[in-house]
């Protein structure tokens, strides 16, 4: 069984659906109850309802799933995107707490369920394009989200050999989250035209290496935070 936080969302859903297609099982967990039991009887999935933010959602989920798990998930996130002057330490906090926090209690309630679990079970978290690239207005997201790429290292060092741990860091991709920049057309064509491959991204695109860092076939693959953002972080643009 997999265990996948924000299970509801773009990138969550498009791994759930992806992982149920190959016949895994799946807990998801998300604050919305219709939108989890509308998922779960599509996927055949397990749910929890619940707010990460909330210290004792991570135990029920643990009691919901208890394992053996096969892998875990967590693909909760925010994009406050607002310039230093503007950011409250609240901001910083909730971001951190969200993303970061959570993170790190979502891995430590399955760590008996994923000790338990057959082979070499896995572990994927989700960082953003702005660790790897500086962008304006992103201090406080590219703060919390290099903390996850800190934690994503540090776990793969802990729970080896029995466990992997790795991350995936995307670029604008079409979601719920990305809304606000991304509904509108003029702007996100013009946000696609500084990623070298000349498009956003969209759930699949990310959906389909977590997949693969879940599964068995990424099994000597540890400690990495893997990029999907259409070459925005390495790559110099056309032009
Ligand atoms: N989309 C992008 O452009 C982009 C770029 C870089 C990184 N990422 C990262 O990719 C991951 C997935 O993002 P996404 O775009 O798929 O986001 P999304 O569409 O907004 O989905 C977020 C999921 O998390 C759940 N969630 C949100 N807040 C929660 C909370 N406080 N407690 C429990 N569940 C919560 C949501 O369901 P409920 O609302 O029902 O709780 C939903 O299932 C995130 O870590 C994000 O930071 C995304």
């Amino acid at each position: 069984m997999y265990i996948i936080y924000g299970g509801t969302g773009g990138i969550g859903a498009a791994l759930a659906r992806r992982l149920a297609r190959s016949g895994a099982r799946l807990h998801l967990v998300a604050r919305d109850p219709a939108r989890l039991k509308a998922l779960a009887q599509e996927t055949g999935a397990s749910f929890t309802a619940g707010d990460v933010l909330d210290a004792e959602l991570f135990a029920r989920v643990a009691a919901d799933a208890p394992g053996p798990l096969a892998g875990l998930a967590y693909a909760v996130g925010s994009i406050n995107l607002k310039p230093l002057s503007k950011l409250t330490e609240s901001d910083f906090l909730a971001d951190f707490r969200l993303n970061a926090l959570g993170a790190a209690a979502a891995v430590r309630a399955a760590l008996p369920g994923l000790k338990a679990g057959e082979g070499t079970p896995a572990v994927v978290l989700f960082s953003t394009v702005a660790v790897q690239q500086g962008f304006p207005a992103h201090a406080s997201v590219a703060m919390a989200k290099g903390a996850v790429e800190g934690l994503t290292r540090a776990l793969a060092a802990e729970l080896a050999p029995k466990l992997r741990v790795n991350a995936v860091a995307p670029s604008l991709t079409r979601t719920p989250l990305a809304a606000a920049l991304t509904s509108n057309e003029q702007m996100a064509g013009a946000i696609a035209q500084l990623h070298p491959l000349q498009r956003l991204g969209d759930p699949e695109d990310v959906a389909s290496l977590a997949q693969y860092l879940l599964s068995g076939e990424a099994g000597w693959i540890t400690g990495q935070i893997i990029a999907v953002d259409g070459g925005r972080s390495t790559l110099r643009n056309r032009g």
